[in-house]
């Protein structure tokens, strides 16, 4: 099967992502270094149908990067939902701030510049979902971190937890991203508070439900 040809397909059939997204994508393309990180169109009403399924009261992104997941899990959240999203490039503000600024959800969203290891402590919410989809060394981190956070039930989605077919060979010691998430990947196999399942979408979307 053609993965490309099936991917256009799909596409095709699903709800587009809509003006803005299509317009912060290309401008992405265009200005970004790594147009790639972020979630794009399926990934993106993926994370908006989760949103819908969940109707989660207070969401944890633990990487903005454009803001793109933001936005669609934004569209998804109910009106009296909040998305914290926590970034750690300031430099990404003017870009973020940008296509925020253009959304219907933009009240929805608060975002924090700054290392997520740091700012996640300060956050005095109950969380009903969190994406965790930042430095890849961390992911075990962060997932100690937030898991006091969460409401029994809630989901916690990973990002890339695949790592382009990475998982599947033995990393070289120096390639730290690679051995992060392989160690998170053990970590939550054998972690007995949680069901988990990997979605092979992309590349790879961990999910992960509070028992
Ligand atoms: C893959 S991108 C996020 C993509 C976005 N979630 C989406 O789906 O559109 C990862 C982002 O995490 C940020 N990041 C890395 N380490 C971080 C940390 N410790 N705290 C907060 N953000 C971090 C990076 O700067 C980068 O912008």
């Amino acid at each position: 099967m053609n993965q490309e040809a099936v991917e256009d397909y799909i596409l095709a059939h699903i709800d587009e992502e809509g003006e803005l997204l299509s317009t912060l994508c290309r401008d992405a393309n265009v200005n970004l270094l790594r147009p790639r990180m972020l979630s794009g169109h399926l990934q993106g009403r993926i994370l908006k149908m989760f949103c819908r399924m969940l109707a989660p009261r207070r969401i944890l992104e633990i990487g903005t990067y454009t803001g793109y997941a933001t936005l669609c899990m934004a569209e998804g959240l109910p009106d009296n939902g909040l998305i914290h999203t926590i970034e750690i490039n300031d430099e990404m503000e003017d870009f973020i701030q940008k296509y925020l600024s253009r959304s219907p959800d933009k009240e929805k969203v608060k975002v924090h510049f700054g290392d997520a290891m740091e700012i996640i402590p300060t956050l005095d919410e109950t969380f009903d979902l969190i994406f965790i989809d930042a430095d890849k060394r961390l992911y075990s981190d962060y997932y100690d971190l937030v898991f006091p956070k969460v409401r029994k039930g809630g989901l916690i989605l990973a990002d890339n937890t695949l790592w382009d077919g990475k998982v599947l060979e033995k990393p070289a010691v120096s390639d730290k991203q690679t051995i992060g998430i392989l160690e998170f990947n053990d970590k939550i196999k054998n972690d007995p508070r949680v069901e988990k399942v990997i979605l092979p979408l992309r590349d790879g979307l961990t999910m992960i439900r509070i028992k």
